[in-house]
């Protein structure tokens, strides 16, 4: 289901009449997306990790043949997810925002002494300030390192008789592999954040579910039970 591209939130704080309700935030599409990225990330970091020789628990023929079917697919997600990102106004929750220094002092030292997160959920900012920069960084920069090499690696039979391609592919291989052991580090810290929820799997139990619980104000609440943009549990 889509959400509303209409600004119905309170600037993505609590407001004095705020409730807070158990809403859809997490569309079925984007819990689709979001776990075949996982799991494709996997086998290629996995798979890619054998080709670079750090472990051989894979015969290097196929581990070329799964990283190259992932890699398409991988490739063809982003681009779908692109387009429905930017077809539902989604695109806005990764936008720059302020407060970012608070979070990161939440989450370095906050944290270890019981501070509330200084940051409150709502349905058009479902992001804090870390976590945009955080996926901005994967989408503009790691991703796109990725694929780009990838691609140009895939047709390194079409410029092999070059005399520069020795040089070409040295490079090309190096730049993949910062991106992916980058990527490596981005999935560790992140499956780390979604431990540090009100209990350790309650932010993995939102994306499997949808649900979370938002404050939603009197109009936002009025508004999602008159047209049903978003499922909201009663
Ligand atoms: C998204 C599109 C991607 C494409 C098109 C792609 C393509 C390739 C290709 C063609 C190779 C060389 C295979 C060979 O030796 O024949 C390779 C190697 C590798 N890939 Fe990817 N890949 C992609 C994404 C990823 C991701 C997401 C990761 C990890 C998170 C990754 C990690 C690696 C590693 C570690 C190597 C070995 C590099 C080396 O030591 O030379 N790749 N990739």
């Amino acid at each position: 289901m889509s959400r509303p591209d209409t600004d119905i939130s309170t600037s993505g704080g609590a407001s004095e009449s705020a409730r807070r309700r158990e809403v859809m935030i997490y569309s079925r599409y984007e819990r689709f997306w979001h776990w075949s990225q996982a799991a494709l990330i996997f086998a290629l970091l996995f798979t890619g990790l054998g080709l670079h020789g750090t472990h051989d628990l894979l015969d290097f023929k196929l581990a070329v043949q799964i990283h190259t079917y992932a890699a398409i697919a991988l490739i063809l997600l982003w681009l779908f997810t692109t387009f429905w990102n930017f077809t539902t106004g989604q695109w806005k929750q990764y936008m720059f925002k302020g407060g970012l220094w608070k979070v990161i002092r939440f989450y370095a030292y906050g944290i270890l002494v019981g501070e509330p997160h200084p940051y409150k959920k709502s349905l058009q900012r479902k992001q804090n300030a870390l976590q945009s920069l955080a996926y901005m960084t994967f989408m503009v920069i790691i991703g796109p390192a990725l694929w780009l090499t990838g691609i140009v690696y895939l047709t390194y039979d079409l410029w092999n008789t070059a005399p520069w391609s020795a040089e070409a592919l040295w490079a090309i291989a190096l730049i993949h592999t910062i991106a992916a052991f980058a990527m490596g580090a981005f999935v560790i810290i992140h499956v780390y954040m979604t431990t540090t929820g009100k209990t350790i799997f309650h932010y993995v139990k939102t994306m499997i579910t949808g649900y979370d619980r938002v404050e939603l104000s009197e109009v936002e609440e009025a508004y999602i039970e008159q047209t049903g943009m978003v499922d909201m549990k009663k």
